[in-house]
């Protein structure tokens, strides 16, 4: 395993077709989802020599936590489908690297269970579901288990037309629940001892469809720092920092939710400028290499989060295997730091990139 893209060949021989399909694909054409790679490609970077880089200092804060590096896990669904700790593994490999995990809605286990095996810090994500009053009891379920921050998606309100899954007639596993939506009042009368309700239990589910409303009515119910994942405009940027949430996610869900979208990198520079300081940035799609990581700082990111990576690491080796990912992205950032004549990523600006179209200077 010399590079992130070796896990992935090996996870798709390890899980079944559907599952793999679900994990790696985005919605529709794909357009989005291979040019957020694509887009980090683009970008030149600009190292500086003769400079003494023999002490390197990855750590970074993001929401007041101290990270030892400036990368995160974005929320996955459904990662018992790659490996039966699931969750469990994730949360534990994000602990033993030190840096912050997300888990949320389409989490196998209960957040409390999650939050029993590692101290964390743990983020919640948040999908609305139903009405008010059962999207309260998600949200204090979460903060009494001990989770840090609620990261409410945005762009996950209505269901995408992911092709892989359609033609694979996508369903949810024998043996794969969703634990944080059962007992917060929705139709466990549908469920069974021997958990054979579960497929009509997930079709009855119904999201509550986001207004800033809804949010202004969040704001008001928790203390817990706020992070809005899914921002892609400057307009919604500058919404979010009127409506008093400590952060954002610059985020395109993966490229799952709506296809031709710009990828997350071309459109974080104007939204950080936007921000202007007043609450985190973080960006996620198609990190894959520690120089990914220093672009996104760069270009205004607190820090940056990866999704499918870990998951093709957790079903390669479960817990070591998350593990893995996130020692082979630390060796990158710190080699990259050596390499670019920067000593911390704390001192990572703008001088480092050259965007499409600038001139080298
Ligand atoms: C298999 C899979 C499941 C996901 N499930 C969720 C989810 O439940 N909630 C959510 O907010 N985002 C979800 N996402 C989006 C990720 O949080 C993140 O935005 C995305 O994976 C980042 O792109 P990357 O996979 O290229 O790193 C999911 C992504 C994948 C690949």
């Amino acid at each position: 395993m010399v590079s992130l893209d070796d896990f992935e060949p090996l996870a798709q021989r390890l899980i079944a077709k559907p599952a793999y399909d679900y994990f790696a694909g985005g919605v529709e054409d794909e357009v989005t989802l291979s040019e957020n790679r694509t887009a980090f490609q683009r970008i030149r970077l600009r190292p500086r020599v003769m400079v003494d880089v023999g002490q390197r200092d990855l750590t970074t804060t993001v929401l007041g936590h101290r990270v030892s590096m400036p990368l995160l896990l974005a929320p996955t669904g459904h990662q018992k489908m790659a490996h039966p700790d699931a969750e469990l593994a994730t949360a534990r490999a994000a602990h033993a690297a030190g840096t912050i995990a997300t888990f949320g809605c389409a989490a196998h286990y209960g957040i409390e269970e999650i939050t029993a095996v590692s101290p964390g810090p743990i983020w919640f994500q948040l999908y609305a579901y139903d009405s008010r009053p059962v999207t309260e009891r998600i949200i204090r379920r979460a903060e009494e288990a001990g989770c840090q921050a609620l990261v409410i998606t945005v762009d996950g309100s209505y269901a995408s037309r992911r092709w892989r899954n359609l033609r694979n007639q996508f369903a949810l596993p024998p043996g794969v629940e969703v634990r944080n939506l059962v007992g917060v009042g929705m139709r466990d009368d549908l469920l069974r001892d021997d958990l054979s309700g579960y497929p009509a239990f997930l079709s009855s589910l119904r999201t509550l469809n986001l207004t800033w409303a809804d949010l202004e009515w969040m704001r008001a119910l928790t203390k817990l720092p706020i992070l809005l994942k899914g921002i892609l405009t400057v307009d919604d940027a500058r919404l979010a920092v009127e409506h008093g949430v400590e952060g954002i996610i610059v985020s395109n869900h993966g490229a799952r939710q709506i296809d031709t979208t710009a990828p997350t990198i071309e459109v974080l520079p104007a939204i950080a400028e936007a921000v202007g300081g007043r609450i985190e940035v973080l960006v996620d799609g198609g990190i894959r290499r520690g120089t990914d990581v220093l672009k996104a700082l760069a270009l205004g990111a607190k820090a940056a989060m990866i999704g499918r990576p870990y998951v093709w690491g957790l079903a390669v080796g479960g817990e070591a295997g998350v593990r893995q990912v996130l020692e082979l992205l630390r060796t990158e950032i710190d080699n990259a730091l050596a390499q670019l004549g920067r000593s911390s990523v704390a001192n990572i600006d703008r001088s480092l990139v050259l965007l499409p179209g600038e001139t080298p200077h």
